[in-house]
């Protein structure tokens, strides 16, 4: 799809009924992704989030799931070395159905891809604002945005590739960053709060039908506002994606 030029459109779930209704709008991708600690279990972060929660929604999404491709979250410190970051990806694949595991961070993670991939297990990097990293951070700040972490961030990404990850998620960058780092890769870039120019779009489901708790970061849109249900919120959004319209200048940084 990157090299036709055309969009990929991802979306979270974190159930079967979701699932279904994503997979059969034609969403490419479903993320179960740790954000199930927020938007399902009301914690603050998805930190508390374990392997064990994630097998288990990532088994309610795949027996929804036809034809998008299931990528799931290895959560919080499931990933410190290359062994435990196999033992536990392997349970997403064979307990949970994943097609491919995301896990967070840069060059500090590229052993840990390259044994994945190793292993024949696909891998999508993220990079950006890293949620498990919360505590590090100090809060949701978009990054990047002065030159030297800009350029870092660029370097991770051509690491993470050359580790073997297969995609590669840019969380809350500046526009320009995300542009010159999907420009520069071979792998897809799937954006939030990155801006119209990575190679696909993601979005928490809860954000995008307005019903996650607290005020909605910037990049995101209630597509339920002027629509009669939720399928046609989803048909609304992969449209929307697909035209170049989502995200708008407004939904960028
Ligand atoms: O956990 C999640 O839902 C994610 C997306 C925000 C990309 O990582």
């Amino acid at each position: 799809m990157k090299a036709r030029g055309e969009k990929i459109v991802a979306l979270t779930a974190y159930d079967a009924s979701f699932a279904r209704i994503l997979d059969e709008a034609g969403i490419d991708i479903i993320l179960v992704g740790d954000s199930l600690g927020m938007v399902v279990q009301g914690q603050n972060t998805t930190l508390p989030v374990t392997v064990g929660n994630m097998i288990y929604h990532t088994g309610c999404v795949a027996r929804g799931t036809r034809r998008a491709l299931l990528v799931a979250d290895l959560p919080f410190m499931s990933y410190p070395d290359p062994e435990q970051a196999a033992e536990n990806a392997a349970r997403l694949v064979r307990e949970g159905g994943a097609q491919m595991v995301k896990l967070e961070g840069g060059r500090k993670r590229a052993e840990v891809v390259r044994f994945l991939a190793e292993q024949s297990i696909p891998v999508c990097g993220h990079l950006g604002l890293l949620p498990q990293s919360i505590h590090r951070i100090g809060g949701y700040y978009v990054q990047g945005r002065d030159e030297q972490s800009a350029n870092t961030l660029l370097e991770d990404a051509l690491i993470l590739q050359d580790a073997g990850a297969s995609l590669l998620v840019l969380e809350c960058m500046p526009a320009v960053l995300a542009k010159e780092i999907s420009c520069a890769l071979q792998i897809p870039t799937i954006g939030i709060g990155a801006g119209p120019d990575c190679d696909g779009q993601v979005l928490v489901l809860y954000d995008m039908l307005g019903i996650s708790p607290g005020k909605s970061p910037r990049f995101t849109k209630n597509f339920l506002v002027g629509v009669k249900d939720v399928p046609a919120a989803i048909k609304a959004y992969a449209d929307a994606v697909r035209a170049g319209q989502f995200p708008a200048a407004e939904h960028s940084f």
